[in-house]
């Protein structure tokens, strides 16, 4: 299988290029060798390149920036997606596409399911949304996974600002009205891997959308307890209100997205975010 993947150096795209590699060719690109808002680069990359599978793991994810630079959150979000899509629509390829909790709005009592109406709060959210449906309406064959509160071992994350803070700071204030499920990029990269085959293959009629994220629920103020608790770190952390911390970019109050499609069709169960978490920093103890 020979597979385009876009964004190598992020967090999820670093954990796939090393994921996908046991499946065959993997010609990864970064912002230099394929930057996104250049369209004529994308469709000249991707002819030249004939991949079976493109996996765009790139993305604008600034979530506070983008609400002062909409046009570039949108070029890369959404623009960039649809070119890619088109191209694998060329091509007969499959496009897999990362996409948001920030879809939603948050109003949900219950999780998310894939046919909920998203209804985004934020320019980040609604880019990506954007993004989305340029796929779908392209016609190509494509996996789009929702994902949420994404972490690892490298890039710019809530768990390395909550170990560096706690070093720095006598104490943490973390936000409590805000619930969802934290991701490992590990076991984000591995499912990718293991829905690739039989979906790259066309064996399944599976394409589509998918939400797919570790399991469970915690707030932020929650994570940062745990993060703390298992690093044996001391600092104490306060729970406060997201509206005695303003930020740019409104958040939804609850994301949580519900795996159970992702589960049904392709056999997936995702480790519990505390699980995951604690796999996480035991692997930086052996050095990432
Ligand atoms: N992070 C989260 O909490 C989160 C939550 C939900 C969904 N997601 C989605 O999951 C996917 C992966 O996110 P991530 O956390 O791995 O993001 P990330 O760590 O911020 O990585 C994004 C990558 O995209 C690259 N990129 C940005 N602009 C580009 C451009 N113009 N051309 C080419 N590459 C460009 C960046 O390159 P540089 O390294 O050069 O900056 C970076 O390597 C994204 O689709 C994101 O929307 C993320």
């Amino acid at each position: 299988m020979r597979i385009l993947l876009t964004g190598r150096n992020g967090q999820v795209g670093w954990e796939l290029e090393r994921k996908l590699a046991p499946l065959g060719e993997v010609i990864a690109t970064d912002r230099a060798s394929l930057d996104l808002t250049d369209p004529d680069a994308i469709r000249c990359l991707v002819r030249e390149a004939k991949p079976e599978v493109i996996v765009n793991a790139a993305a604008y994810t600034a979530v506070d920036k983008a609400e002062s630079e909409p046009e570039l959150a949108i070029q890369i979000n959404s623009f960039a997606p649809g070119v890619l899509a088109e191209e694998a629509k060329r091509l007969g390829a499959l496009l897999v596409h990362y996409s948001t909790d920030y879809v939603f709005d948050g109003e949900k009592a219950t999780p998310y399911v894939e046919d909920d109406p998203p209804s985004p709060l934020n320019v980040y959210g609604r880019s990506k949304l954007e993004g989305e449906r340029a796929i779908q309406a392209s016609g190509c064959r494509h996996l789009i996974l929702r994902t949420s509160w994404v972490y690892g071992a490298r890039g710019n994350n809530f768990l390395l600002t909550i170990l560096r803070l706690a070093k720095e700071r006598d104490e943490l204030h973390v936000v409590e009205d805000q619930v969802g499920a934290p991701t490992w990029c590990c076991p984000l990269a591995e499912a990718t891997a293991a829905m690739l085959p039989k979906t790259a293959l066309g064996e399944t009629s599976a394409p589509g959308l998918y939400h797919l994220t570790n399991g469970g629920c915690t707030s932020w103020y929650g994570f940062a307890a745990e993060i703390l608790r298992l690093a044996n770190i001391a600092t104490p952390v306060r729970a406060i209100t997201a509206a005695a911390r303003p930020a740019h970019a409104a958040r939804p109050a609850s994301s949580l997205l519900d795996n159970s499609k992702l589960r049904k069709v392709f056999g997936i169960a995702m480790p519990d975010w505390r699980a995951s978490l604690a796999s996480c920093l035991r692997s930086f103890a052996g050095g990432v």
